[in-house]
Protein backbone atom coordinates (compact mmCIF):
# COMPACT_ATOMS: atom_id res chain seq x y z
CA UNK A 1 0.00 0.00 0.00
CA UNK A 2 1.31 3.64 -0.62
CA UNK A 3 -0.28 7.06 -0.43
CA UNK A 4 -1.23 8.82 -3.30
CA UNK A 5 -3.28 12.25 -3.60
CA UNK A 6 -3.43 13.12 -7.45
CA UNK A 7 -4.68 11.70 -10.60
CA UNK A 8 -1.14 11.26 -12.68
CA UNK A 9 0.49 9.35 -9.30
CA UNK A 10 -2.80 7.07 -8.94
CA UNK A 11 -1.89 6.18 -12.58
CA UNK A 12 2.02 5.07 -12.14
CA UNK A 13 1.22 3.34 -8.67
CA UNK A 14 -1.71 1.38 -9.82
CA UNK A 15 -0.40 0.48 -13.06
CA UNK A 16 2.72 -0.71 -11.34
CA UNK A 17 0.92 -3.13 -8.99
CA UNK A 18 0.26 -0.86 -5.69
CA UNK A 19 -2.81 -3.38 -3.76
CA UNK A 20 -4.16 -0.24 -2.24
CA UNK A 21 -4.05 3.64 -2.60
CA UNK A 22 -4.71 5.43 0.59
CA UNK A 23 -5.66 9.13 0.08
CA UNK A 24 -4.08 9.76 3.58
CA UNK A 25 -4.52 12.99 5.41
CA UNK A 26 -0.37 13.20 5.20
CA UNK A 27 -1.92 15.00 2.40
CA UNK A 28 -1.80 18.42 4.04
CA UNK A 29 1.74 18.63 4.65
CA UNK A 30 3.18 16.61 2.14
CA UNK A 31 1.00 18.19 -0.77
CA UNK A 32 -0.77 21.20 0.78
CA UNK A 33 2.10 22.74 3.10
CA UNK A 34 0.52 22.25 6.36
CA UNK A 35 2.37 21.62 9.18
CA UNK A 36 0.41 18.59 10.37
CA UNK A 37 -2.66 16.64 9.03
CA UNK A 38 -5.44 18.51 11.48
CA UNK A 39 -6.18 21.11 8.61
CA UNK A 40 -6.83 18.67 6.22
CA UNK A 41 -10.90 19.40 5.36
CA UNK A 42 -13.91 17.33 3.97
CA UNK A 43 -13.96 19.23 0.57
CA UNK A 44 -9.68 18.60 0.69
CA UNK A 45 -9.95 14.81 0.99
CA UNK A 46 -12.96 14.58 -1.11
CA UNK A 47 -11.34 16.22 -4.37
CA UNK A 48 -8.27 14.02 -3.69
CA UNK A 49 -10.01 10.81 -3.71
CA UNK A 50 -11.96 11.34 -6.49
CA UNK A 51 -8.80 12.29 -8.56
CA UNK A 52 -7.06 9.24 -7.15
CA UNK A 53 -9.86 7.17 -8.22
CA UNK A 54 -9.88 8.05 -11.41
CA UNK A 55 -6.41 7.38 -12.14
CA UNK A 56 -6.53 4.07 -10.53
CA UNK A 57 -7.28 1.17 -12.56
CA UNK A 58 -6.56 -1.79 -10.30
CA UNK A 59 -5.77 -0.54 -6.62
CA UNK A 60 -8.52 -0.31 -3.84
CA UNK A 61 -8.48 3.54 -2.87
CA UNK A 62 -8.97 3.91 0.90
CA UNK A 63 -9.58 7.73 1.68
CA UNK A 64 -8.74 8.97 4.99
CA UNK A 65 -11.20 10.73 7.11
CA UNK A 66 -9.93 13.78 8.07
CA UNK A 67 -9.73 15.04 12.17
CA UNK A 68 -13.03 15.64 13.81
CA UNK A 69 -15.44 13.93 10.27
CA UNK A 70 -16.08 11.43 12.42
CA UNK A 71 -16.39 12.64 16.39
CA UNK A 72 -20.21 10.97 16.61
CA UNK A 73 -21.44 7.78 14.89
CA UNK A 74 -23.92 10.17 13.24
CA UNK A 75 -21.48 12.52 11.68
CA UNK A 76 -19.32 9.04 11.19
CA UNK A 77 -21.73 7.79 9.11
CA UNK A 78 -23.29 10.37 7.13
CA UNK A 79 -19.35 11.48 6.15
CA UNK A 80 -18.13 8.62 5.16
CA UNK A 81 -21.47 8.22 2.85
CA UNK A 82 -20.52 11.29 1.42
CA UNK A 83 -17.21 10.63 0.76
CA UNK A 84 -17.46 6.97 -0.68
CA UNK A 85 -20.46 8.25 -2.68
CA UNK A 86 -19.12 11.16 -4.52
CA UNK A 87 -15.50 9.48 -4.74
CA UNK A 88 -16.36 6.25 -5.50
CA UNK A 89 -13.46 4.83 -3.00
CA UNK A 90 -13.66 1.50 -1.87
CA UNK A 91 -13.26 1.93 1.36
CA UNK A 92 -12.51 4.77 4.48
CA UNK A 93 -9.34 4.85 7.21
CA UNK A 94 -10.25 6.46 10.33
CA UNK A 95 -7.89 6.93 13.37
CA UNK A 96 -11.03 7.15 15.57
CA UNK A 97 -12.26 4.85 18.51
CA UNK A 98 -14.05 1.81 18.16
CA UNK A 99 -17.39 2.50 19.19
CA UNK A 100 -17.14 4.24 15.47
CA UNK A 101 -15.85 1.55 13.90
CA UNK A 102 -18.50 -0.77 14.47
CA UNK A 103 -21.12 2.18 13.39
CA UNK A 104 -19.90 2.13 10.58
CA UNK A 105 -19.27 -1.22 9.69
CA UNK A 106 -22.93 -1.78 10.81
CA UNK A 107 -23.91 0.88 8.08
CA UNK A 108 -22.20 -1.15 5.79
CA UNK A 109 -19.21 0.98 5.03
CA UNK A 110 -15.69 -0.73 4.59
CA UNK A 111 -13.23 0.28 7.09
CA UNK A 112 -9.56 0.42 7.70
CA UNK A 113 -8.50 0.55 11.29
CA UNK A 114 -5.33 2.81 13.16
CA UNK A 115 -3.79 2.62 15.80
CA UNK A 116 0.12 3.31 17.87
CA UNK A 117 0.92 6.41 16.04
CA UNK A 118 -2.42 8.40 15.52
CA UNK A 119 -0.94 11.99 14.05
CA UNK A 120 -4.52 13.76 13.94
CA UNK A 121 -4.72 13.89 17.92
CA UNK A 122 -0.76 13.35 19.02
CA UNK A 123 0.80 16.25 20.55
CA UNK A 124 4.25 14.82 19.31
CA UNK A 125 4.89 12.43 16.53
CA UNK A 126 7.48 9.33 17.41
CA UNK A 127 6.91 5.80 18.65
CA UNK A 128 4.29 4.44 20.81
CA UNK A 129 4.47 1.24 22.73
CA UNK A 130 7.48 1.37 23.82
CA UNK A 131 6.37 1.16 27.52
CA UNK A 132 4.29 -1.89 28.79
CA UNK A 133 0.66 0.14 29.41
CA UNK A 134 0.77 1.81 26.49
CA UNK A 135 1.86 -1.42 24.18
CA UNK A 136 -1.28 -3.32 26.20
CA UNK A 137 -3.63 -0.24 25.31
CA UNK A 138 -2.10 -0.72 21.87
CA UNK A 139 -2.34 -4.26 21.30
CA UNK A 140 -6.18 -4.23 23.16
CA UNK A 141 -7.07 -1.43 20.83
CA UNK A 142 -6.23 -3.75 17.45
CA UNK A 143 -8.07 -6.33 18.47
CA UNK A 144 -11.23 -4.39 19.39
CA UNK A 145 -10.86 -2.94 16.19
CA UNK A 146 -10.76 -6.06 14.82
CA UNK A 147 -13.89 -7.13 16.41
CA UNK A 148 -15.77 -4.25 15.62
CA UNK A 149 -14.98 -5.26 12.17
CA UNK A 150 -12.31 -3.28 10.34
CA UNK A 151 -11.34 -5.30 7.55
CA UNK A 152 -7.51 -4.12 7.88
CA UNK A 153 -5.59 -1.97 10.78
CA UNK A 154 -2.76 0.36 10.28
CA UNK A 155 -0.16 0.16 12.89
CA UNK A 156 1.87 3.47 13.22
CA UNK A 157 5.25 3.87 14.67
CA UNK A 158 4.99 0.49 17.20
CA UNK A 159 8.23 -1.49 17.96
CA UNK A 160 8.61 -4.76 15.64
CA UNK A 161 8.24 -7.06 18.71
CA UNK A 162 4.92 -5.70 19.53
CA UNK A 163 3.55 -5.18 15.82
CA UNK A 164 4.22 -9.00 15.38
CA UNK A 165 2.45 -9.92 18.12
CA UNK A 166 -0.63 -8.22 17.09
CA UNK A 167 -0.32 -9.58 12.98
CA UNK A 168 0.06 -12.85 15.31
CA UNK A 169 -3.17 -12.20 16.89
CA UNK A 170 -5.37 -10.85 14.30
CA UNK A 171 -7.40 -12.75 11.66
CA UNK A 172 -7.06 -9.44 9.10
CA UNK A 173 -4.37 -8.19 7.77
CA UNK A 174 -2.15 -5.70 9.85
CA UNK A 175 -0.43 -2.31 7.54
CA UNK A 176 2.73 -1.05 9.27
CA UNK A 177 4.52 2.33 8.63
CA UNK A 178 7.32 2.13 10.88
CA UNK A 179 6.48 -0.90 12.23
CA UNK A 180 8.84 -3.40 10.98
CA UNK A 181 8.85 -6.43 9.16
CA UNK A 182 6.79 -8.85 10.80
CA UNK A 183 3.58 -6.68 9.82
CA UNK A 184 0.94 -8.30 6.91
CA UNK A 185 1.46 -5.53 4.79
CA UNK A 186 3.59 -2.07 4.40
CA UNK A 187 2.08 1.74 3.79
CA UNK A 188 4.26 4.46 2.58
CA UNK A 189 3.86 7.92 1.98
CA UNK A 190 4.71 8.10 -1.82
CA UNK A 191 5.95 11.49 -1.51
CA UNK A 192 8.71 9.96 1.11
CA UNK A 193 9.47 7.04 -0.72
CA UNK A 194 10.32 8.85 -4.00
CA UNK A 195 12.21 11.55 -2.23
CA UNK A 196 9.76 14.36 -3.54
CA UNK A 197 9.07 15.31 -0.14
CA UNK A 198 12.12 16.47 1.73
CA UNK A 199 10.66 18.81 4.78
CA UNK A 200 12.40 15.68 7.17
CA UNK A 201 12.54 12.12 6.96
CA UNK A 202 11.40 9.87 9.56
CA UNK A 203 13.39 6.90 10.48
CA UNK A 204 11.07 4.20 8.74
CA UNK A 205 11.05 6.13 5.49
CA UNK A 206 13.85 4.25 2.62
CA UNK A 207 14.19 6.64 -0.07
CA UNK A 208 13.80 4.73 -4.07
CA UNK A 209 14.31 7.91 -5.99
CA UNK A 210 15.34 11.55 -6.36
CA UNK A 211 12.29 12.94 -7.68
CA UNK A 212 12.95 16.29 -5.93
CA UNK A 213 16.74 16.90 -7.04
CA UNK A 214 15.29 15.23 -10.95
CA UNK A 215 12.45 18.27 -11.20
CA UNK A 216 14.98 20.90 -10.07
CA UNK A 217 17.61 19.70 -12.31
CA UNK A 218 14.34 19.50 -15.45
CA UNK A 219 13.65 23.57 -14.14
CA UNK A 220 17.23 24.53 -14.07
CA UNK A 221 17.74 23.27 -17.44
CA UNK A 222 14.21 24.80 -19.05
CA UNK A 223 15.69 28.26 -17.84
CA UNK A 224 18.53 28.28 -19.30
CA UNK A 225 17.57 26.82 -22.51
CA UNK A 226 14.77 29.64 -22.24
CA UNK A 227 17.54 32.51 -21.78
CA UNK A 228 19.97 31.25 -24.38
CA UNK A 229 16.69 31.46 -26.79
CA UNK A 230 17.28 27.68 -27.32
CA UNK A 231 13.49 26.88 -26.53
CA UNK A 232 11.26 26.87 -28.14
CA UNK A 233 12.67 26.22 -31.17
CA UNK A 234 11.36 25.83 -35.01
CA UNK A 235 10.02 22.74 -33.98
CA UNK A 236 7.86 23.43 -31.04
CA UNK A 237 6.70 26.51 -32.76
CA UNK A 238 3.53 27.17 -34.98
CA UNK A 239 4.17 28.35 -38.60
O1 LIG B 1 -2.07 9.91 6.17
C1 LIG B 1 -1.26 8.99 6.01
O2 LIG B 1 -0.39 9.07 5.15
C2 LIG B 1 -1.40 7.83 6.88
C3 LIG B 1 -0.31 6.83 6.99
C4 LIG B 1 -0.72 5.68 7.78
C5 LIG B 1 0.32 6.37 5.75
O3 LIG B 1 -2.40 7.71 7.53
Amino acid sequence: MLTAYDYPTATILSAAGVDMLLVGDSLGMVVLGYKDTKSVSLNDTMRHTAAVVRGSKHSLVVADMPLHTTDTAGTAIRNCQAVMKQTGCGAVKIEGDVHIVQSLVAAGIPVMGHTGLKPQTAEKYGLRGRIEGEAGQIYDEALALEKAGAFAIVLECVPCLLAKKITEALKVPTIGIGAGKYCDGQVMVVSDMIGLFEDFKPKFVRVYAKIAQEIEGAVKHYIKDVHEGIFPSEKESYK
